[in-house]
């Protein structure tokens, strides 16, 4: 059977403090065992011939984690932004950041610049990456934008809003993974998920793999999509 690939596949990536925590071990462990699991998605995802695949890496409620945890996982950022980006271009992975930067440290934004200027000639799977991200805080810069741009009320339509969006030229999702066992969007993409496909595994992030990934996949060629329509 001819399954159809999704174009973009974004990622909910839950459960790591639960892994870490089932294993009497800091919340931090099951961060760094994440990134593990995020080079084996990314480099399924180019196999699998993915366009665009989106992780939430950080959100904008994050922040009110313990001081000790949000340090580490800037950290870990900045570090493995340093390591991966070789691999990235090996695979012609192109990087991209979503998300309020004003709030982030000096040493995070400029690897995030530096990963996406190496990485924005590659011609494969478009890697982004929603860092300080949250759907509403996403539509209220848009609209703050819209109004510093003094757009007419007459030109405001859905193409307008999704090109004021950290998501312009990035096609919505078709398929959203979560892990962690929870069936909940929390803040994600909520205006470019008007039509996508869930998918929840139960499996926390760590324990989630390639043959996860195909099940999810898998299951979403299956469903039958009808854009509010009758098919
Ligand atoms: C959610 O688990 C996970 C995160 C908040 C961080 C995910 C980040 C990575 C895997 C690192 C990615 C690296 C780059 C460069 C993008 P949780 O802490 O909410 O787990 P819990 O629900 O079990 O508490």
């Amino acid at each position: 059977m001819n399954r159809p690939v999704p174009r973009h596949v974004a990622i909910v990536m839950d459960g790591n403090g639960r892994w870490a925590r089932k294993r009497l071990m800091p919340r931090n462990f099951g961060h760094r065992k994440g990134v593990e699991t995020l080079r084996s998605i990314v480099k399924a995802s180019a196999a699998r011939r993915i366009d665009y695949l989106t992780v939430f890496a950080f959100s904008t409620e994050n922040w009110s984690r313990p001081q000790e945890e949000v340090g580490a996982l800037m950290s870990l950022f900045v570090e493995t932004l340093e390591k991966e980006v070789p691999a990235l271009m090996e695979n012609k992975v192109r990087i991209r950041f979503i998300g309020d930067r004003s709030a982030l440290g000096r040493k995070v934004i400029e690897k995030m610049r530096m990963s996406e200027t190496q990485t924005e000639k590659n011609k494969g799977l478009t890697l982004t990456i929603a860092l300080n991200y949250s759907g509403r805080d996403d539509l209220v810069r848009a609209f703050g934008r819209i109004v510093e741009d003094t757009v007419p009320a007459q030109h405001i339509d859905e193409t307008l809003i999704s090109s004021y969006l950290d998501t312009a030229g990035i096609p919505d999702p078709d398929l959203i993974i979560r892990t962690g066992g929870e069936h909940r969007i929390s803040n994600f993409f909520l205006w470019q998920s008007a039509y996508s496909e869930f998918y929840t595994s139960s499996r926390y992030w760590p324990d989630f793999n390639e043959k996860e990934f195909d099940k999810a996949l898998n299951a979403y060629g299956k469903r039958e999509r009808r854009f509010g329509g009758l098919g």
